[in-house]
């Protein structure tokens, strides 16, 4: 039922043809190399799954993960080559216990914060800040904690006096307990004195090292997930810092970004638990740059899946996700596969005098908002930090989504009952837009709701949303109803650079299946080709005159391909009656006349409920007539309803089936992110390019700047991330988008002399001179220091040294080395040996004077009459007039590459 239903599906949406940007192109230059190897097999079975890794030479690594997926790691992987491994891996695909096998790459994916302050200034605290407000209430008493009075968000100190009414929550009895929450990111800091007694080991696990420890690496760049778990539970009451939304609530942290982040990884950190953990939040995703589209890949679908399918008893988990923040470079959340899942509760900002942040993005899939930071030195989210002490200074969508995730917390304690869909009602529906009306952008949808593409229902409130949790029926069953517009001819349709297209489907609430008569999630699925894909507008008209924008223009987006499939959510019809006419207009802005396009498809996902979601929500009797105009439209187009299923993932696949290769690998590799492209905020080549897309709104010169930004300025001040250039050198920063300034490369980066640069080592090394020859290796791995040895060579890492090399600890005390042997030999002659200590001298090869192997590349030093110059090993000096690429001889000078054969 559910594999023809499936098929059906698959059939009709073909997505098996179609790919991220984010996802490269088998082959492709760009490609990164890949970072995870998977197996599934038909069963978990842990036995098995390490014979079969020891069979091909090969452990598993980390728990399993959607039942039967295993990480498996080469054993000795350094020591093996590439086409060594990927003969393992072949053979690995022959195996018959193994279902499935790949190697995954990493995608690329940013944290939702952004760097305003220099983190040094993060641990004072100063008593006269100059936005502590002075009309201190009550409700800052409530909790002695130093920072309690400065959660604004909390304590009624949002212009207005207004605050997300969390202690009324608070007084009803609610404070998350008996709720687990888990943050995916780059880790927790378990021990923290704000954290540690909610700490929940439960929910908590390290993919990126696969142990169960998630503590993060204190390296300046691993806050993000700490500091969005402090606001969900910091400890209330304990003279530490501030306290959590659910200050009861148990929290965990998965460590995952730390590292490359695969579909596997994603995979593996959302379905962790599922049984335990009730709410997962995550704040990150793809680059918020303005040109990307991308979402999450089949096995991440799939736990999205499982877990509201089987999450929770049966219930559903609940997956609170951050925005995005590309507002300053025109983003749509819409163009975020995270956030336009149906799967997601999708969670935008306002700043405290109740505006749009600059870094906000607008889709219409965003169900509620949550306070965040604003501008520079204004007030941000308050919270605890790595590896202790406090920050006042947490910033961006990054900052709303753990607050969601806090407030929905205490609504699971008010009823536990609740499933995944339960909570997307009541947050829709509890959601206050009062504070955030005087923004532009607000209208009315069909059942009476303010809807806003910023804000979506408008700001999360604490106590309405427990006590309607209290009060709540579960939903009924959720049906999926699909129609599929036929293009007649011309198909496809031609776009010029300005055409306004309108497409009608006529809905008749799936009358010959299980009826969907109100409405909860809306999909469309669409397909247009267009030579800059960020001049498209698509707008979803619904029968009850709801407008929702799935796509604004982004300038940025100069991809040529446009999308394919795509999956736009829309939230804001939710409860309207879906009978009537629908419209989606195709809209092209561009300036340059010379772009056209064509329109392809789209099709029309209607998710809800047959029955009013609530005994008491009104009732629609009656089938609304399909207009006689929309069976006929003058282009000859005709209405099909295909398939409908009760089954979400039917939805979900086609729902999350995805575009065009176009980016290719949407900048994806950190390491290559240096100077010129990236920032949330900020990007010189970009702008050079395209001076007249760019607005950078309010974003000046702060002044004062660091003194490893250039003449140009700064966005902030003494910040060596907040530079716009860099005096010295750019240094990527890992899963963020951004750079540093800096004078000389930090530890684990080298410098990349052309680019003006520091870049990432791999990760095998601790410090490297270029990206692959390390100058000391992470953990207690030993170097190779011996050039051309075998497969190995200078600056690789190994666990432990190869046959006929010794280990070294004492030239540097700091990092063993692999060298050769002492030479028991006379001059000219190497030591054979089998190992382990028995053998004969060998004579050297004519090119050496002294040597370890009988090659002319093993030399230690040339002969008389032999030189390595040229080339880098011995070869007999040049004689007058002979030039070295024509009688392959070696000179004294190093001579430039061309010249050499
Ligand atoms: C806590 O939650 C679990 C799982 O929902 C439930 O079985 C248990 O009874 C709850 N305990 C309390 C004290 O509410
Ligand atoms: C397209 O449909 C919308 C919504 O029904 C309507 O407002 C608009 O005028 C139509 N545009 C065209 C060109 O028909
Ligand atoms: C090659 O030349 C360099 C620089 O003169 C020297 O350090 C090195 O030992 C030489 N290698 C051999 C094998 O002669």
């Amino acid at each position: 039922m559910r594999l023809s239903l499936l098929a059906l599906l698959l059939a009709v949406v073909g997505i098996w043809a179609i790919e991220h940007d984010s996802v490269c192109e088998e082959g492709s230059a760009d490609c990164p190399e890949p970072s995870h190897l998977v197996i599934r097999l038909a069963k978990r079975d842990d036995t098995l799954a390490a014979a079969i890794a020891d069979q091909h030479d090969m452990r598993v690594v980390g728990r399993p993960f959607l039942d039967s997926h295993y990480f498996l790691e080469h054993v000795d992987d350094s020591k093996k080559t590439k086409r060594h491994k990927r003969e393992a891996v072949e053979r690995l695909r022959d195996s018959a216990d193994v279902e499935w096998v790949e190697e995954q790459r990493p995608r690329s994916r940013v944290k939702r914060d952004y760097t305003f302050f220099d983190d040094t200034a993060d641990q004072s605290f100063s008593t006269n800040d100059r936005h502590k407000r002075s009309d201190a209430r009550d409700p800052k008493r409530y909790w002695p904690d130093p920072l309690y009075p400065e959660q604004w968000y909390l304590v009624k100190g949002a212009v207005g006096n207004y605050d997300m009414n969390v202690i009324e929550a608070w007084d009803l009895g609610y404070t998350g307990k008996n709720v687990s929450v888990s943050i995916l990111d780059d880790g927790i800091q378990r021990d923290h004195l704000d954290l540690y007694s909610n700490y929940d080991p439960m929910a908590s696990t390290d993919i990126n090292d696969h142990d169960d420890d998630p503590t993060p690496q204190n390296n300046g760049d691993n806050k993000h997930g700490t500091r969005c778990a402090g606001e969900v539970a910091a400890i209330a009451g304990n003279n530490q810092c501030g306290v959590g939304v659910a200050y009861n609530a148990k929290i965990g942290g998965v460590r995952m970004l730390d590292g490359p982040v695969s579909d596997s990884v994603e995979a593996a950190s959302l379905s962790l638990n599922q049984h335990h953990i009730d709410i997962y939040s995550a704040s990150w995703g793809p680059e918020d740059d303005g040109k990307t589209f991308d979402g999450p890949g089949p096995l991440a679908r799939q736990a999205f899946y499982k877990g509201i399918k089987e999450g929770r008893g049966g219930k559903g988990n609940i997956f609170v996700w951050a925005s995005g923040n590309g507002g300053q470079r025109q983003d749509s959340c819409s163009a975020d596969g995270y956030t336009t899942s149906i799967y997601t509760l999708s969670i935008s900002s306002a700043t405290f005098d109740n505006h749009r942040p600059w870094y906000l993005e607008e889709c219409p899939s965003s169900i509620a908002t949550t306070y965040s930071s604003a501008n520079m030195n204004e007030p941000a989210i308050v919270t605890v930090d790595v590896p202790s002490g406090c920050t006042k200074k947490h910033t961006g969508t990054s900052a709303s989504a753990p607050l969601a995730a806090g407030i929905i917390a205490l609504a699971l304690e008010a009823n536990p009952s609740l499933t995944w869909r339960d909570m997307q009602h009541i947050v829709l529906r509890t959601a206050n837009p009062t504070p955030l009306l005087n923004n532009p952008g607000w209208s009315t949808n069909g059942v009476g709701r303010k809807i806003s593409n910023k804000f979506g229902y408008g700001l999360m409130d604490g106590g309405a949303l427990v006590k309607m949790a209290k009060k709540w029926q579960t939903v009924p069953e959720q049906h999926m109803c699909t129609y599929e517009y036929k293009l007649s001819e011309p198909n496809p349709r031609p776009l010029t650079s300005r055409s306004i297209l309108n497409f009608t489907l006529s809905v008749g609430g799936c009358e010959s299946g299980t009826p969907v008569l109100y409405l909860e999630h809306v999909q469309v699925v669409a397909t247009v080709r267009f030579g800059k894909r960020g001049d498209l507008r698509l707008t979803l008209y619904s029968p009850r005159g709801t407008r929702s924008e799935l796509l604004p223009p982004r300038p940025q987006d100069f991809n040529t391909n446009g999308f394919h499939k795509w999956p736009f959510l829309s939230v804001q019809m939710w409860g309207e009656d879906p009978r009537g006419d629908w419209t989606l207009t195709v809209e092209t802005v561009s300036e340059n006349r010379n772009l056209g396009g064509t329109f392809h498809d789209w099709m029309l996902l209607l998710y809800g409920t047959e029955s009013p979601a609530q005994s008491n929500d009104p009732v629609y009797a009656g089938a609304v007539p399909v207009s006689a105009s929309a069976r006929h439209r003058a282009d000859g187009t005709t209405q099909v309803q295909f398939a409908r299923s009760p089954d979400p993932f039917a939805g979900f696949t086609a729902g999350d089936a995805s575009f065009p290769a176009g980016d290719g690998f949407g900048g994806g590799d950190p390491t290559s992110a240096a100077a010129s492209s990236v920032g949330g905020y900020m990007a010189a080549d970009t702008e050079a390019k395209n001076p007249q897309e760019l607005t950078y709104g309010d974003l000046k010169n702060a002044g004062n700047c660091h003194p490893e930004c250039d003449d140009s300025g700064c966005h902030e001040s003494q910040s060596a991330t907040g530079c716009f250039k860099c005096r010295n050198l750019a240094q990527s920063q890992r899963n963020r988008a951004g750079f540093k300034c800096v004078s000389t490369c930090d530890a684990g980066y080298f410098e990349d002399k052309a680019q003006h640069s520091c870049k990432m080592c791999s990760p095998k090394c601790k410090t490297c001179s270029q990206q692959e020859v390390c100058d000391s290796c992470t953990g207690a791995q030993l170097l190779i220091d011996v050039d051309h040895y075998g497969q190995l060579d200078h600056g690789q890492c190994v666990a432990e040294c190869p046959k006929g090399l010794m280990t070294d600890y004492d030239s540097d005390p700091l990092q063993p080395k692999c060298i050769l042997p002492k030479n028991p030999c006379a001059k000219g002659y190497f030591f054979a040996g089998d190992g382990r200590g028995s053998g004969s001298c060998a004579v050297c090869h004519e090119a050496c004077a002294t040597c370890h192997g009988p090659s002319p590349v093993q030399c230690d030093q040339c002969n008389t009459g032999y030189a390595n110059k040229t080339v880098g090993y011995c070869r007999p000096c040049c004689k007058s007039g002979e030039q070295p690429d024509v009688v392959h001889c070696g000179s004294l000078q190093i001579l430039p590459a061309s010249l050499l054969s």
